[in-house]
This record gives C-alpha cells, sequence and structure tokens, in this order.
C-alpha cells in the first residue's frame, strides 16, 4: 500500500517538486529566511533546527494546505542524547554495556523530541573511534563493533519505537557513513584511510547493525574514504548499502558536504556536485543548495537520469508515509507542556546518569562518602556549571533546568549537619570558541588578573585542608568535545592538574570526580588519588546523580566502552589489536613507557565485590553455523548491591588472516545483592566467529580452534578452547 501511494504521489510531481523533496532547508542557514516561499512552491521536504511546535504546525500548514501536492514536511533536529532533558552522553551510555538502558534513554529523548514536532533525529551516530583525540568519540559507543553494533541497534529501537506511525517515535538515522571516526590524528573532518580488512572487520558492523534494526534514514559523512569523499562515494551509497544490504530508508548528506564535494578537489563545482552526488546515492541535501540550483538544469541536459531523482525521492516519501505524516502531520500543543522536562524524564535522566559512571579506583573503600563527617571540601571549576555537565549536543536543553553538582550536593546533604564548602578554585580555559557559540557563548572569566587567580586557587587549598575529605570534579567544558572540537593533548586543561595535586598534597583524602567525553591523562591521579569516579557528561540531573554515586545512593556498575590510555602518545590504543613479533614481554612498546593502558577496555569497579566460578562451556566442540553456552557463576562477596558485567572474548588461533587477540562476542549486566551468586549464561554462536578476509573477499566462519575468555573486563583469565569443524 505503501509503494502504490508513493508511486501514485511521485506519478503527479514535477521535476521541481521532486528536486524540492530532496532538499532540506536550515533554519541558520542563508536558506533560512526564504522557508515559506520555498514551501509553498514545493521547493522544501525537510527543515531542520526548526522547534517551536507552533512553528512547526504553522510551516506545515503552508505545505499540507497551501503547497500544490499537499506533501508533509519532515522536522529534523540533533536528539543525540535527549532533547529538551538531557541524558548522559552515547559515550557514557556505552559505559552502561546494557543495551535496554541505552535504548530507554532514547524512547525517553524520542518522546520529548516528538512532542514538539520533531520527527527525525540525527542519530545514532555509530562511527567506531579508536582515538580519543577526536572530539565526537564521546557521540558513539567507542571502540568496539561488538559493543558499538549493540548500542547502535538499541539506540534506533529507542528513537522509533514499536512503529514509526506512533506520534512520540522518531525516525532514526545512523551516521557518519562510513569511518569518520577514523580520521587521520584524531582530527575532526580529516580523511579516514581504512583497507577493506579494517572498514568490513570493524567500522562497518554498527552501521549494519543498527539498518538490520529499521534505521529509515542514514547521513553520509563529510570526509573521504581511502580517497573518495564519502557524500560522492556511489561504492559506499549504493553498492554496499543498496545492493549488499539491502537499506531501504533514505540517505542525507551531513551539512553542505554535498557542497563541499568541490573543496575536496572531486567535483568541478556545484553543478557536478549536485549530479555526482546523486549519482553516488545521496537523496537528500542538507544545508547547501546545489540540488536546488542544479540539478533540474542537469536532468534536462542528460546528466542525470529522471530514474536517479525518482529513486531518491520514492525513499524520502516513503519516510514519510511510514511516520504517518500524511496522515498526521502536526503536533498536538499540549503535548509539549507535558512532556518537556517532566518528573518522568527527569527521573529516567538521573537514574540513567547513575547507570552510566565507572569507578575506575577506590583505594581503601573511600566511596562511597560517610555522609556525617563535619565538612566536605567541594572545588572544581565543574561544581556549579550547567552547560558544561551536559555536554555537546545539548542544543535543545535549557542550561537553567540543569541540577549543579552543588545543588546536587545540598540537597543530598540537608538532612546532614556536614557543611560543604565550596569554591572553583581555577576556571576552564576554553580555547577556540566551538561550533554552538551563538547558542552556548563559553562563559567569560571571572578571575582576570594573575593576583585574583592565585587567591581562588589559595582559597580552595585553605578550604580542603578545613574539610574532612575533599571532592574535586575536574574535566573538560561542554564546548571541548563534539564537532570541530578536537583535542591534540589530553590533560586536564588549564590549570586543574595543578589544582588536584596541590589538594592532594594537603594530605586530606581526595575524590575525583571526572567530567569528560574522552578518556583524560589522569596517571598521576592514577597513583595518587584514592577514588576516581568518571561521570562522563551525565545531563540534566548531573548533581542528584553524582550525590547519589559518591554518597552511596546509587553505585556505579559502569564499565569502559574505550581502552585509556596513559598519555597521548600512546593512541590510537584498543584492545584488539593484532599480534605480530611475539614480544617477550608485550609491555614493552616504547623503550620510554608503558605500551599498557592505564584501565583496559571493559574495565570499571563497583562498592560491591564479586567473584566468579570456573567458567563451563556446554561443549568444546561445534559445527560452524551452530552455537555453545558459556557460563560463569558470579557472586557479589561485598557489604553492598551491586551491577556486575560478564564479558565474554574469543580469538582465532589460525587462518586464512590475523586476527585481533581478543575480541568481545558477549556480555550481560547484572544486579547481585551482597552474598547473592546468579549463573551468566552467554550463547555465543558460531556466526559471530566469522570475519571478512582479506585473503577470500569475503565473510565466513573458517574452522579451527578458538580461545574463549571470560571475565569482568578486556584482560579475562578464565579460559577453554572450542573446536570449530566445518559445517556438516
Ligand atoms: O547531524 C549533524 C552532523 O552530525 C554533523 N554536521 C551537522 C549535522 C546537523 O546538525
Amino acid at each position: 500500500e505503501a509503494d502504490r501511494f508513493v508511486n501514485d504521489l511521485l506519478s503527479r510531481m514535477t521535476l521541481e517538486e521532486k528536486i524540492g523533496q530532496m532538499s532540506q532547508i536550515a533554519l541558520n542557514s542563508p536558506e533560512g529566511p526564504k522557508r515559506d516561499e520555498r514551501i509553498l512552491k514545493g521547493e522544501v521536504g525537510s527543515l531542520l533546527f526548526v522547534r517551536d511546535p507552533v512553528e512547526i504546525n504553522r510551516l506545515q500548514h503552508l505545505a499540507m494546505e497551501k503547497s500544490r501536492l499537499h506533501i508533509p514536511l519532515l522536522f529534523g533536529f540533533d536528539v543525540i542524547h535527549g532533547y529538551r532533558t538531557i541524558y548522559p552522553v552515547p559515550l557514557a551510555l556505552a559505559a552502561s554495556w546494557d543495551p535496554a538502558t541505552a535504548e530507554r534513554a532514547q524512547r525517553m529523548a524520542a518522546r520529548e523530541a516528538s512532542a514538539v514536532g520533531i520527527r527525525w533525529t540525527f542519530a545514532p551516530m555509530v562511527d567506531i573511534a579508536r582515538d580519543p583525540r577526536w572530539g565526537r568519540i564521546m557521540e558513539g559507543a567507542g571502540e568496539d563493533p561488538y559493543l558499538g553494533s549493540r548500542m547502535a541497534e538499541a539506540q534506533v529501537r529507542g528513537f522509533q519505537g514499536d512503529k514509526l506511525s506512533d506520534a512520540d517515535s522518531i525516525l532514526a538515522c545512523v551516521k557518519h557513513f562510513a569511518g569518520y571516526g577514523a580520521a587521520v590524528g584524531g582530527r575532526d573532518y580529516d580523511s579516514s584511510d581504512l583497507s577493506e580488512e579494517q572498514l568490513r572487520n570493524v567500522y562497518l558492523p554498527p552501521y549494519q547493525a543498527a539498518i538490520k534494526a529499521g534505521a529509515g534514514s542514514l547521513m553520509s559523512a563529510y570526509m573521504d574514504l581511502n580517497g573518495v569523499p564519502a557524500t560522492g562515494n556511489r561504492w559506499l551509497l549504493h553498492d554496499l548499502l543498496r545492493k549488499e544490504w539491502g537499506f531501504r530508508g533514505f540517505v542525507v548528506s551531513d551539512w553542505d558536504s554535498v557542497l563541499s564535494l568541490t573543496t575536496h578537489g572531486f567535483t568541478s563545482g556545484p553543478e557536478d556536485a549536485a549530479v555526482r552526488a546523486v549519482h553516488a546515492g545521496v537523496d537528500m541535501e542538507m544545508t547547501s543548495t546545489t540540488f536546488r540550483d542544479h540539478l533540474a538544469d542537469a536532468v534536462k541536459k542528460g546528466l542525470v537520469p529522471q530514474s536517479e531523482i525518482d529513486d531518491a525521492v520514492r525513499w524520502i516519501l516513503l519516510a514519510k508515509y511510514k511516520l504517518g505524516l500524511f496522515k498526521n502531520p502536526y503536533v498536538s500543543l499540549d503535548r509539549a507542556q507535558k512532556e518537556l522536562v517532566s518528573e518522568e524524564q527527569r527521573t529516567a535522566s538521573r537514574s540513567i546518569a547513575t547507570r552510566t559512571a565507572v569507578l575506575l579506583r577506590n583505594e581503601g573503600g573511600l566511596l562511597p562518602l560517610k555522609r556525617d563527617v563535619t565538612s566536605i571540601a567541594l572545588i572544581g571549576p565543574l561544581i556549579d556549571s550547567r552547560p558544561d555537565v551536559m555536554g555537546s549536543w545539548s542544543l535543545g536543553s535549557h542550561p537553567e533546568d540543569t541540577v549543579t553538582v552543588v545543588e546536587g550536593f545540598e540537597r543530598s546533604l540537608a538532612s546532614t549537619g556536614t557543611k560543604i564548602l565550596s569554591t572553583k578554585g581555577v576556571e576552564i580555559e576554553r580555547g577556540q570558541p566551538s561550533i554552538f557559540d551563538d547558542q552556548f557563548p563559553s562563559p567569560k572569566p571571572t578571575l582576570t588578573t594573575d593576583a585574583a587567580k592565585e587567591a581562588e586557587f589559595h582559597h580552595a587549598i585553605d578550604l580542603v585542608k578545613q574539610a574532612d575529605v575533599a571532592v574535586l570534579v575536574l574535566g573538560e567544558a561542554q564546548t571541548m568535545n563534539g564537532e570541530r572540537a578536537s583535542r591534540s593533548t589530553l590533560t586536564l586543561p588549564g590549570k586543574q592538574q595543578q589544582l588536584l595535586e596541590a589538594a592532594v598534597a594537603t594530605g586530606k583524602p581526595v575524590v575525583l570526580v571526572l567530567v569528560n567525553g574522552r578518556p583524560l591523562d589522569i596517571t598521576w591521579a592514577s597513583e595518587h588519588v584514592p577514588a576516581i569516579l568518571d561521570v562522563w557528561y551525565p545531563g540534566t540531573e548531573a548533581g542528584n546523580a553524582i550525590a547519589a554515586l559518591v554518597f552511596g545512593n546509587a553505585v556505579p556498575g559502569g564499565k569502559l566502552p574505550v581502552t585509556w590510555p596513559r598519555s597521548v602518545g600512546q593512541v590510537p590504543l584498543y584492545y584488539a589489536h593484532n599480534l605480530t613479533q611475539i614480544p617477550k614481554d608485550r609491555d614493552t612498546r616504547y623503550w620510554d613507557g608503558s605500551s599498557a593502558p592505564l584501565y583496559p577496555f571493559g574495565y570499571g569497579l563497583s562498592y560491591a565485590t564479586f567473584s566468579l566460578a570456573p567458567m563451563k562451556t556446554s561443549a568444546t566442540t561445534v559445527h560452524s553455523g551452530g552455537s555453545v553456552e558459556v557460563s560463569v557463576e558470579v557472586q557479589n562477596t561485598g557489604g553492598l548491591a551491586g551491577d556486575e558485567v560478564v564479558q565474554l572474548y574469543t580469538h582465532q588461533r589460525s587462518g586464512s588472516a590475523s586476527r585481533p587477540v581478543r575480541e568481545l562476542k558477549g556480555f550481560r549486566r547484572i544486579a547481585l545483592k551482597p552474598g547473592e551468586r546468579q549463573t551468566v549464561t552467554l550463547t555465543l554462536d558460531t556466526k559471530e566467529l566469522g570475519f571478512w578476509s582479506p585473503q577470500t573477499h569475503r565473510w565466513s566462519i573458517e574452522p579451527g580452534v578458538f580461545d574463549l575468555w571470560i571475565g569482568t573486563d578486556s584482560n579475562a583469565t578464565q579460559h577453554a578452547t572450542l573446536d570449530v569443524t566445518p559445517q556438516p
């Protein structure tokens, strides 16, 4: 029925109306002010960044009532980790190691965004990132294709809900196809050079998982992949995506990325860019106007076959149809009132923020802190910041909704006599303005003279000396991550390291709460600061969630979705590397330092402790196509309830190509009360043991011996072998 509807509509459209559907206007671009006249003429398929429900309905009314064909507009927005209520950043969602948590966050985000009329999000970003210098690492699930795939499909489910036509479902857009996270040097927008082996085994699986989960749209990337711009790359967008994978959604370019094909030195100008982007497989152009300006002429000149235009428009109309926009184009205005930063949204955000924190160190069980001390020093540039704790891509948020760390501590300690001695100590120096500076201008420093800075620093250290315990909230400002926000260092920005060292030098117990979008160089802290809790960017309920974790109302149970390097010189560093010349000692690749990570992938502590009984496998031999069960009993041996994540890693001993030393192939997060035991059984499907071989140029499961490890991080030591025999 959908196909019939779309084909009928298509048969009634002029070439200009078709090109209109392929064009998206960004509100804050030169086209923004012309939106009304363009909509009336049927020259717009979608709008980006319009988010006032009254305005959305007004524009939709123009399209539905005043344009010739009454085709609804699709309103898109970057709902990356929440719309108005901000949830932890996607890297943090991945740190939950719980797809249900990621799904819940995006379901809540979809409910809120759709309540104002946004029915399309530019998420999930599923780009594998193995270089923490890259500012967008916080938007994805980290370094691992298996974890990344589970998070990708969970987020798609969350956004799209049970049925796309439900009023609270929004269309997902898996991005940025493909390999955007592998930018050379971690520099955003720089080229990605990936062998087909790396691409197919590491970078592509999460996109494929998102598509299998039903993602209705996909965004092409800015950069070139192996020398061909992703937005003009027919192999990527047509041969692989459409023919091999059978993708049935539509493809949108990134912002101006069609126009930029000429910047790449790929196309000769805007007309050539439009022609070759469409030919490659881009269905809708974001922001730039090469389609609108040149496609009609190009078709008339025979540079673009009419069938390529029709195919593009068909995918776009089909998505609008599936969203139910032809039948229900308008948003009901009272929904926004009920949904925006509702108590339900806040509760979900707070609970998710407690599930995504990772406890990196806890010497002597310093955490959780006791509430009944005389005083706590709460120090650091992020203790009272509202935008910073939300992280990048919080464009729909209102900073005043955010609970600061000071507010969270005050609430949590209200019924006690404990005094909070708080001050910033230092300000974060922000460097370059971010691309979102017009919306979130970096605050002006209040400490302008050296004398004022020094006095504030000393004041902070005096407070630490007066208190029983100090909590330092340090890390990165909101604008230090995200698009065009890469770093050449991983140190704590500004004078935060000095502040930390001075606080520790007082001899008082110090807790470091890290607010960050990437692993930072905390090698010094890992030796000198007894407790380190990584909360990433927790979102709107940051202060309440952090207080709950610090005082033990919530117990951290997250695990690292990325390998944590010791210094920037080690990056890229990831656990699933290949082993070549057998080193006697694996930790000797650098003569001037360790080559081992500071914290391995999958690592994270709890306030509880756990022990694992010997692992069991249901078989030692399995034929290709079959599966085995790997199980282990976990016991909570501590005094508090807590969560543990059981992780299964595999390794292929020999075959047609070198294989990584370990690869994650299963995991489950469980909650256990003190003394409680639970057997976790993970099913290892041999399909998971397959890979794309650069020798055979195809994906297959190669029979042979595999190592299996089970444990609670990527250094898991319990071991078994599995003999995979050919398919009978
Ligand atoms: O969705 C984003 C994309 O990730 C980066 N460029 C801009 C787009 C729209 O905001």
